[in-house]
């Protein structure tokens, strides 16, 4: 296997944020951010746990980061050493993805000699609750030496704090730190357990979040000094249980484990292309970081926007889990594909209840949806950089589209899998509900034959409160047609539970009202130039570049959106939108409408959303234009690999790594560059690889076979 390590070989202080990101490790149940172990909580350390949330006072509601049971660092001769304060002789840091394994070597020099620290660590991809950490010092000369290792119970929050109290103990050779929640009384425990290779005195603190175990030696020139920690992290919300006591496992053991269930998930998920080792890397780095946030083995649980990497959009649950990740999990561990949409159906209530916030019928998912489908976002979800204050934002209120991605996400993995059983265990009703959702969104003048849905903000979140926006009407159309299909498979397929889905909806009417909604609802059409408008009225708009723009802005943190902002009144969209209805429904449309609406919307698109570069990318694929599509692809792909995404929207802090650019990568590698579609139940293969790429090779779960799909040239092969 190709290398699959990243590493910076120097230390740069102002990386610390975006190495939190680039170097996370994690298993799906919780994030370790990229952050060295002596870091405390201004350097954005986090243990960050999947679909636990809480609320401080009136603050965000926001996932909660566990106490840190990695902090450890070296005092020698008195002195502490620590980045980023001292200053090191030499650092690296490195992330071996293949083994999902973080690795850090630093050197300081004192005024003795030179001294070392090596520490390698991991989330156990085999023990969910695990992490696993050997800490190695040596010097070249005489020293006393200490080792502090313990918990950090003073976590990094962006909404915080989230622990009203903090217990701290220690029992044998076991430590630990409980935070409780204010909001639900939710118990976060870390716990650890170190042991050394060598003599040492062994003393323990406790502090009021901290606790803290120090092993003090002298040490001898030359001479390794290794300490190996087990840490467990549990919460009293857990459906799962521990695996082993941390008191009795050991490194090695574990270590072994870990890498063996990461060789599995590569034997499955691994993309081969030979003739450009740039793009195999970026897409393998994006597949590693949609299988640390994958929720195995756990039950109904979603992913949030920004995975695991912290607090960043609130730990929320976007479309983009939908629409941008699925895809990947359906043809690797449909499994977890499931658990993704097992989430929605166990959150229909939080849908329900949004519905008739807002005065409609059926289900409206939550645009930042957290534990329950609670809504996560607020009315005010951007903070003014002129005036601090909160700005009236819509897309809490008007992004309806989120149903409809969750629709499209069943279906995906309907198709996908083959597995209609999901109908039966509750996404009927998802889907249902979501129809009865856009129906009641449907207005009808009466000068006009059609169904309109006004008032709405499309994928492109610059321009709000817009009417027929082209995407959320194809969309909309789209639940309506696969309510209907599929309420006919549930009746073919569960004569039995029919009678009940009847009672509740009225099944001769609801299929009424859903075939004259796909029929009324107006679906706009390309005018004379080939373009499909994107909204009522978009033409209209000043036709600036985004340069132009962007030289309008007095703030480099200024919202491009929302009422006043600089893209509002102009054409300049912020992510893909008609792009993305296109690649969705392709089949629609002719390869030359593609590309006139590629060409038209490309330019005046700012990719201001890391989900945006993927959609342009499949259609240019589609299209036939891989060229084109490339550059796009490696801006999805390299996501998390570059610096200077966008860390900010108006003062909210919006950095993190970034999953559904990541599924996005994916998708085009699968369905764009090596061309599978599926057909009449079946795969099919139409490669259009880069310039570059000679061959490309990888396995594909579809309908409960794997296929392994090989590619030379302009020739695709399909076998298993
Ligand atoms: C995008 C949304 C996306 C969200 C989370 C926003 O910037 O506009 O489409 O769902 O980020 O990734």
């Amino acid at each position: 296997m190709l290398d699959f390590i990243v590493s910076e070989n120097e230390f740069n202080k102002d990386n610390i944020p975006w190495n939190g990101n680039r170097f996370l490790i994690g298993n799906g149940y919780f994030g370790i951010r990229g952050t060295l172990e002596e870091y405390s909580k201004e350097h954005m350390c986090a243990v960050n746990m999947a679909g636990i949330y809480d609320r401080a006072g009136d603050a965000w509601r926001e996932s909660v980061n566990a106490p840190n049971p990695l902090h450890t660092y070296i005092i020698v001769n008195g002195t502490k050493y620590a980045l980023p304060e001292t200053e090191p002789k030499s650092h690296t840091q490195t992330l071996d993805f293949k083994n999902g394994l973080h690795l850090r070597k630093t050197q300081w020099q004192t005024e003795n000699g030179t001294i070392t620290i090596e520490c390698e660590r991991f989330a156990s991809m085999s023990r969910r609750h695990l992490i696993a950490m050997r800490y190695t010092f040596f010097a070249d000369f005489e020293c006393e030496a200490e080792i502090v290792t313990g918990i950090d119970g003073d976590v990094w929050d962006i909404n915080g704090p989230h622990f009203v109290k903090i217990q701290t103990g220690t029992q044998g050779s076991v430590n630990s730190v409980i935070g409780t929640t204010g909001e639900k009384n939710i118990s976060v425990t870390a716990k650890d357990c170190t042991s050394a290779d060598f003599k040492a005195e062994q003393t323990t603190d406790e502090g009021e979040k901290t606790v803290y175990r120090h092993f003090s030696f002298k040490a001898e020139p030359g001479k390794e000094y290794t300490i190996e920690k087990i840490a467990q992290i549990t919460t009293s919300e857990d459906d799962f249980d521990v695996a082993g006591e941390i008191d009795k496992l050991t490194y090695s053991m574990l270590r072994a484990e870990h890498i063996t269930a990461w060789e599995r998930i590569w034997d499955i998920s691994k993309i081969t292309i030979e003739g450009d080792d740039e793009a195999m890397y970026a897409l393998n780095y994006s597949i590693y970081h949609l299988n640390c946030i994958a929720p195995r083995e756990m039950k109904g649980k979603s992913i949030a926007a920004r995975g695991l990497s912290g607090q960043v959009y609130k730990g929320a649950v976007f479309w983009d889990t939908e629409m941008f990740m699925i895809d990947y999990y359906i043809h690797t561990e449909p499994e977890i594909a499931k658990t993704l949409l097992q989430y929605r159906i166990d959150t229909i209530n939080g849908a329900r209840a949004k519905a008739a916030e807002y005065g409609l019928n059926g289900a409206y998912y939550a645009w930042e949806s957290q534990e329950g489908g609670y809504e996560g976002c607020s009315d005010y979800n951007v903070t003014d950089v002129f005036t601090n204050r909160p700005m009236r934002t819509h897309f809490r209120d008007k992004q309806y589209h989120v149903s409809a991605a969750v629709v499209y996400g069943i279906m995906k993995y309907i198709r996908g899998t083959g597995d209609y059983s999901i109908l039966g265990e509750g996404a009927m009703e998802v889907i249902v509900e979501c129809a009865q959702m856009y129906r009641s969104l449907l207005l009808k003048y009466a000068d006009k034959p059609y169904y309109e849905i006004h008032d709405v903000v499309g994928p492109d979140e610059y321009h709000e409160r817009v009417n027929n926006n082209a995407y959320t009407n194809r969309m909309a159309k789209f639940v309506f047609d696969t309510a209907l299909e599929m309420l006919d498979e549930f009746e073919a397929k569960y004569p039995e539970k029919i009678k009940a889905l009847d009672d509740k909806y009225g099944l001769e009417a609801t299929k009424a009202m859903l075939k004259d909604s796909a029929e009324g609802i107006f679906i706009r059409e390309p005018d004379n130039n080939g373009i499909i408008e994107q909204f009522e009225g978009y033409f209209k708009l000043e036709d600036v570049s985004v340069d132009t723009v962007r030289s309008r802005l007095l703030d480099p943190k200024e919202y491009w959106g929302g009422a006043y902002g600089v893209a509002a009144n102009t054409q300049v969209i912020k992510q893909a939108d008609v792009a993305a209805m296109l690649s969705m429904f392709k089949d629609d449309y002719s390869a030359d409408i593609m590309k006139k609406n590629f060409d038209y919307y490309e330019p005046r698109t700012e990719h201001g959303s890391s989900l945006s570069a993927c959609m342009y990318s499949l259609l240019a694929c589609f299209t036939g234009n891989t060229e084109t599509a490339y550059p796009l692809f490696m801006k999805s792909a390299k996501a998390d690999l570059v610096k200077g995404g966008k860390e900010w929207a108006g003062l909210v802090y919006i950095g993190g790594t970034h999953p559904a650019s990541e599924g996005g990568a994916w998708i085009v590698a699968v369905n764009g560059f090596a061309g599978i579609s599926e057909q009449d139940g079946k795969l099919v293969c139409r490669p259009s690889l880069p310039q570059n790429w000679k061959s490309m090779s990888f396995k594909l779960v579809y309908r409960g076979t794997v296929y392994k799909v090989n590619i030379n040239g302009t020739k695709g092969e399909i076998s298993y």
